[in-house]
């Protein structure tokens, strides 16, 4: 295992570009708007930033819905802003990360009007699944898979075929048999590596190939494959077919100076599944969904995290934790519930309202245990404010496209994405310059705004920078995980630092040593308060 493989314990930080930070004073983040707070990262203490698409796009789902690879949407800014954003990173020492979206392109893109043009049967709309319909005039969908968004996978045409869409029906899948298709993407990272970019994170890396014939599938599409599940995989996901493309990108990858590397969204279990994933000449890493979801209690979280190492160990692969990112209730929100309660549809302001002052004192818990974890960790912007998820959004605001095709059963996700709060007392919190935001910001966001933060010791904000100093001090993220027996409590030395975090409902007592983080006040006679975390020298 080589040390120099500075993503092996990377701390990333995933910037989503429409909430992070707006120059041009439109109400949507961009380019330009990122570079300008690029020292707040430096300042934070992470090693690079992966940046959610910015590319040309309608929108209909925040830019997955991606109409031209190899650009920049004016909404966001030029392939020159993207450039100065690059030399500003690499002039901080920030490494700089962009996202794929290869399972799908966008309707708009130039290859889906031309299969729609070109009619049944023609090579362009190989490009894609297109079939005919069942029943009498063909009149029903090819078959039962159903949208991950709601709704069926399957929109008919003018002309009566259908197209296959896993996700939005603006986000028709590609047909990844097709060698056109690979070569188009391998174009495509090469486009991004000559500009500069330090790797990519492959959106639904599970995604790309379908089962051939595509199969009929009624079963829940739930891409578990453990041993004893009474299903086979289903036939859209995680097919073995994948990691051919991978190995592919790989070589590619590996042709450019400078450790490039890529970092696959698949949703897939158990662990040795995803570590299929990260073999050697596939992915550099995985995200670490499991782990996300463990519930907050001390087995769910012990064995999550000896899972996950476990699961990497007979690759060579290192670790990652994530809490946070665009697609879940923020954690200081999602741990604000009974360990166990589900947020996954999100939330509204009819649903149970989680607990914020537990919340936000388990986030922090969390993220010391990530963070002394050996691996990368990844942070979801604004989680280093403590910010919540914005549980009460007007329903008349919404974009998520979760919420339109499930018949507005399922919030969706739009109240993680809501833009930062930099500043207390501008406004849009110091968003951006017009005080517009694309989604309303709550009232009382200013406790949570940086600039307030950076002045008060024990804030989130100085927890996370202090942790982060600590973590590469001690060199946390290349070290190992040796348990201590705890009831009630996770429990382990990894290197020079012991880590404590406390689920019980009383205080724990502490072993000798000097405290050299917390992730709240010690309680008067030393001992740990319930849903703390502490970092002791070993
Ligand atoms: C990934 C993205 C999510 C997007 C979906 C479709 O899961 O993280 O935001 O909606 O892919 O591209």
């Amino acid at each position: 295992m080589s040390p120099l493989l500075w993503w092996r314990d990377a701390v990333i930080y995933q910037v989503y570009p429409r909430s992070f930070a707006d120059a041009d004073g439109d109400g949507m983040g961009d380019l330009r708007g990122i570079t300008s707070r690029l020292d707040h990262l430096v300042e934070l203490g992470v090693d690079a930033l992966w940046m959610s698409p910015f590319y040309p796009s309608p929108q209909h789902d925040a830019g997955y819905d991606v109409a031209d690879y190899r650009d920049v949407d004016p909404r966001f800014g030029t392939l020159a802003d993207f450039d100065a954003l690059v030399t500003a990173a690499k002039e901080r020492g920030l490494r700089v990360i962009v996202d794929l979206v290869p399972n799908h392109t966008s309707s708009d893109h130039a290859w889906f009007q031309e299969a729609l043009a070109a009619g049944p049967g023609s090579a362009a709309r190989d490009r894609y699944h297109f079939r005919k319909g069942l029943g009498v005039d063909g009149e029903l969908p090819p078959n039962g898979w159903q949208s991950v968004f709601g709704g069926p996978a399957w929109t008919r045409v003018a002309d009566g075929e259908w197209y296959l869409h896993l996700f939005d029906t603006s986000q028709p899948d590609l047909n990844w048999d097709l060698p056109e298709v690979r070569a188009m993407f391998e174009d495509v990272l090469r486009f991004w590596l000559d500009r500069g970019v330090d790797g990519f994170r492959v959106d639904v890396a599970h995604g790309l190939i379908k089962e051939s014939g595509l199969p009929e599938w009624t079963a829940a599409q739930v891409p578990i494959t453990s041993p004893g599940a009474e299903h086979r995989t289903p036939p859209m996901w995680d097919q073995d077919g994948v990691h051919e493309v991978y190995r592919s990108w790989r070589r590619i990858l590996d042709g450019y100076p400078g450790d490039r590397m890529m970092v696959g969204e698949a949703w897939v279990a158990p662990a040795e599944r995803l570590a299929r994933y990260v073999r050697q000449d596939e992915m550099n890493q995985a995200f670490n969904f499991n782990y996300l979801m463990a519930p907050w209690t001390a087995a769910d979280q012990r064995e999550a995290i000896e899972s996950s190492l476990a699961g990497v160990e007979p690759v060579g692969a290192s670790c990652t934790w994530v809490l946070s990112n665009h697609d879940v209730v923020r954690h200081a929100s999602r741990l604000g519930f009974a360990p166990g309660y589900s947020t996954q549809g999100g939330i509204g302001d009819d649903d149970p309202q989680p607990d914020e002052a537990l919340g936000l004192r388990r986030a922090r818990a969390a993220t010391m245990l990530m963070l002394s974890l050996p691996g990368s960790a990844y942070l979801y912007q604004g989680e280093e404010l403590g910010l919540p998820e914005h549980t009460t959004l007007p329903d008349d605001v919404r974009q998520d496209p979760t919420w339109f095709r499930s018949e507005h059963e399922v919030r969706g996700r739009d109240g993680c994405r809501v833009p930062i709060p930099w500043e207390a007392d501008a406004p849009a919190y110091g968003f951006g310059p017009s005080g517009k935001t694309w989604l309303p910001q709550p009232s009382d966001w200013a406790r949570f705004a940086a600039d307030r933060e950076r002045e008060v010791p024990g804030s989130t904000l100085s927890m996370y920078t202090e942790a982060l100093r600590l973590r590469r001090k001690h060199g946390l993220g290349q070290g190992t995980v040796e348990w201590h027996e705890a009831a009630d409590a996770i429990d382990f030395r990894n290197g020079p630092v012991r880590v404590i975090t406390n689920f019980g409902k009383v205080p724990a007592p502490l072993p000798p040593g000097e405290v050299l983080l917390a992730s709240g006040d010690l309680a008067a006679d030393g001992t740990l308060p319930p849903d703390t975390t502490a970092w002791l020298r070993a």
